[in-house]
């Protein structure tokens, strides 16, 4: 690969090659946003996020940039270039002609956005109203990238309409319940209809020469179609995950730590029919250890299995999160190089390890590691 005279390159194909550039997130501004049907479906019933909308706590901002800086040091100290984006005013409303709302995100998990190829960088349709201008806070980084590297690729999935015909209206309602969630999963039967393409990045994993992508809340099936017929040299493998009841992104369900190694959130196992490609090639899945914690932090969207959204730095060395000492302790016996990293306070944010980054160059060549499919 031709490197530039700044040395960016921009690269890479899969989620374990030796990193050596990143982009982490910030919490700057990040708002609660106000109601709108793909976020509703996803903040569980209980959720204390229920009912509130509007910008975070300024004192809770102010912890979580303090975890992603350090974050973003200790990755500086290993070697590692890493980049910030710059937040737009997220107080600010949104309006196209298809549709209104008050207000928008944050930047704390440029992975929901970017997705890295090769040297592509690929701006994500997004399914959220409140998050369609999220791309604007990684321009003047995309903007540096296509200045610096030559062979970069910059794109945009087209924009979506989101009108209301892209959701359903049987998850506008408060009361569902887990059961009636799990069973329209087993169908699915998501939030997000199949009136245009959409996906967001974090629900794309890449496997070299393989990209595996859930199909859930976030991204639909024409979204997984779309990303078939941009990606012509590659092989796209819809999966989903039954026992998840708030499906979105993949990266606290599906967790590659290595050639042949993944670990599956065990209460979100594959489906038996999609494991085949791992098995005929050797990979193993095992279940994840459990999280540390019953509960997700204070106005958190996620789970607590975001004790599985570690960054991998290399085949050998993997950031967990610090509390998370049962996954720490099963990836040390899984002969990883363990780094604690406290993130916890920055969960509320957008997400853990792995969600706060985004891939710009991993050391590594396009390989195909499922020959046998
Ligand atoms: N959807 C992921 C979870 O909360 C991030 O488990």
């Amino acid at each position: 690969m031709a490197e530039s005279e700044s040395g960016t390159i921009v690269n890479s194909w899969n989620e374990w090659d030796p990193l050596k550039h990143v982009i982490v997130g910030v919490a700057t501004d990040c708002h609660i946003p106000p109601p709108e049907p793909a976020l509703d479906a996803k903040v569980p019933e209980d959720s204390d996020m229920r009912g509130q909308w509007g910008k975070r706590p300024q004192d809770t901002i102010d912890r979580g940039n303090e975890l992603l800086d350090n974050f973003a040091d200790l990755l500086r100290k290993r070697g590692i270039r890493v980049d910030r984006p710059t937040p737009v005013d997220f107080s600010k409303p949104v309006t196209t002609p298809d549709f209104h709302t008050d207000s928008q995100f944050g930047c704390m998990p440029p992975r929901d956005v970017l997705l890295t190829v090769g040297n592509e960088m690929l701006e994500a349709t997004m399914s959220y109203r409140c998050r369609w201008f999220e791309y604007l806070c990684y321009r003047p980084l995309l903007q540096l990238y296509f200045e610096e590297d030559p062979n970069f690729r910059h794109e945009a999935a087209p924009k979506p309409r989101l009108t209301d015909s892209d959701y359903r209206a049987d998850y506008l309602s408060e009361k569902i319940g887990v059961q009636q969630r799990l069973k329209w999963a087993e169908e699915k039967f998501f939030v997000t209809t199949e009136e245009e393409p959409l996906f967001d990045a974090a629900d794309v994993l890449r496997f070299g020469r393989d990209l595996v992508v859930q199909h859930g809340f976030t991204t639909n099936l024409k979204g997984i179609e779309w990303l078939r017929r941009h990606f012509t040299d590659h092989r796209v493998h819809a999966v989903n995950f039954p026992g998840d009841p708030y499906p979105i992104h993949i990266d606290a369900t599906f967790t590659p730590i290595r050639p042949g190694l993944i670990l599956n959130n065990p209460q979100r196992r594959l489906p038996e029919a999609q494991r085949t490609m791992f098995e005929k090639n050797g990979w193993e899945i095992v279940d994840a250890a459990q999280p540390s914690h019953n509960s997700p932090p204070p106005l958190c969207y996620s789970s607590t299995w975001l004790s599985m959204n570690v960054l991998v730095l290399d085949p050998k060395t993997v950031c967990v999160e610090k509390s998370e000492v049962w996954q720490a302790e099963q990836l040390d016996k899984l002969g990883q190089e363990v780094i604690p990293v406290d993130l916890r306070d920055a969960y509320a944010f957008g997400g853990g390890l792995h969600c706060c980054t985004a891939d710009v160059y991993r050391e590594g060549t396009l390989e195909d590691y499922f020959p046998n499919q």
